[in-house]
């Protein structure tokens, strides 16, 4: 009905406007650009294509084709690797594609646990079980939020997991995969990194360089740090002939029939800016993350991991045990219009009632606020996590500091030389 589609297109309209006056700090998500915004609303929107660019199944895919041997070929030169893959529609398609391509039902898998930060696709009712597997967990050491190695490497060469997955959702410092190296070759383990939330840090030279440290697949969101549009991606290197054919049919007919070509051509153009802004994006999102660590936790805030410098990426997790508990903390902060998620922390056994807020500095970042914001952004999660101020009084400040922050930087804006070029829609 025609009202239903208006009373849609409103509620669109207001979450939009919400969100504007907002503080976006959910580590997973972040700003596409104008341009890569023009791609998603484009006519590659509304077509398919099945297969690889050549090899199609169907006709229509002449600049379709061009766009996605660009988008691979900047892919390629961003990560340093020799395959991709930009078929996964997310970072769980991609992992599921992985999966499928490393291994069969009943082998075993190393990951980490769900309670030290792993994302649910690694769980039993994740990708992980639904590809049947059986899934160990590394050591953890808890304090450092990160491997035990010692531990790891005795694990391993015990275990000999057929595949050895690394990455988490609540990622503080890079996997010390390097350090593990020996004993990953001594059990023969395949070794597969998602970058979901670090793609964005390690494109611009930020994080680790996992292809480089002896991972050989990389799977990944491309929407969490890397600020391009909600799709997926495989990269991969060292790998031989046989695991690219396997990657690449699972990719296709494996997991996708078309892969949502807009949001690919989105992703090509998100690759070509990050390759101009890329660096410094990546660089000021951790110091942003650790601006923010430093000021709340001066404030009194139990910051994890103050020994370690809170964090060495875009996300900081923090106890809020003493303030009411992390669902509560998180739905004052929304009323506040600051937005976060309840986190789990170590030694939590409630996902719904966790201690923890994680906090994520990326989508702040790519609207150009720096350290002073970051103190400032302090100051407002203080007052109402720990003063208990009225969220709406807050919410007032929120919007003082937020109105000059609403455009996104980074990326090829209008009135910038080569944006004129890209008049399409
Ligand atoms: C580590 C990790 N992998 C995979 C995913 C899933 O990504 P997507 O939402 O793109 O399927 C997430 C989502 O937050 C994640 O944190």
């Amino acid at each position: 009905m025609k009202e239903d589609a208006i009373w849609i297109k409103d509620q669109v309209k207001a979450h939009t406007k919400w969100f504007e006056e907002s503080l976006p700090m959910i580590a997973s998500e972040n700003l596409i650009s104008p341009l890569a915004k023009e791609m998603m609303i484009s006519d590659f929107h509304d077509r398919y294509a099945e297969g690889l660019p050549g090899k199609r199944y169907y006709q229509g895919n002449i600049y379709v084709d061009k766009v996605e041997l660009k988008c691979l070929e900047l892919a390629r030169k961003i990560f340093k690797a020799k395959f991709v893959d930009v078929r996964p529609t997310s970072g769980t398609v991609a992992n599921i594609a992985v999966l499928f391509a490393l291994a069969k039902p009943g082998d075993k898998i190393a990951t980490p646990e769900l309670a030290s930060g792993a994302h649910i696709s690694t769980a039993p009712f994740g990708a992980v079980g639904l590809r049947g597997l059986n899934p160990v967990h590394y050591p953890w050491d808890y304090k450092n939020w990160n491997l035990d190695v010692d531990a790891t490497r005795k694990f391993l060469v015990r275990e000999k997991p057929k595949v050895a997955q690394f990455g988490l959702s609540v990622f503080l410092f890079p996997t010390p995969i390097k350090e593990i190296q020996d004993a990953l070759q001594e059990a023969g383990s395949a070794v597969w990194y998602d970058a979901a939330h670090v793609l964005g840090l390690i494109a611009g030279g930020k994080f680790q360089d996992p292809l480089r440290e002896g991972v050989q697949i990389i799977s990944a969101s491309t929407h969490k740090t890397f600020p391009g549009p909600n799709h997926g991606i495989i990269i991969a290197d060292k790998v031989d002939d046989d695991v690219q054919a396997k990657l690449q049919k699972a990719a296709f007919p494996g997991v996708t029939s078309s892969h949502h070509l807009h949001a690919m051509a989105a992703l090509a153009v998100t690759m070509a800016e990050f390759e101009i802004y890329g660096k410094q994006y990546a660089g000021q999102v951790i110091k942003n993350a650790k601006a923010l660590g430093s000021a709340l936790y001066e404030m009194g805030i139990d910051v994890m991991c103050p020994h370690l410098g809170f964090t060495e990426s875009h996300t900081l997790a923090i106890s809020v045990a003493k303030h009411g508990g992390g669902a509560q903390c998180a739905l004052d902060l929304e009323k506040a219009n600051i937005i976060t998620n309840k986190n789990m922390l170590p030694g939590d056994t409630s996902s719904v009632k966790p201690s923890g807020l994680r906090l994520g500095t990326q989508e702040l970042t790519r609207l150009g606020m720096e350290k002073g914001e970051m103190e400032e952004v302090a100051r407002l999660i203080y007052r109402v996590i720990v003063k208990k101020e009225s969220p709406e009084t807050v919410k007032k400040d929120v919007w003082e500091l937020k109105k000059d922050f609403t455009k996104v930087q980074y990326c090829l804006n209008e009135g910038t030389e080569a944006y004129k070029f890209y008049d399409l829609v």
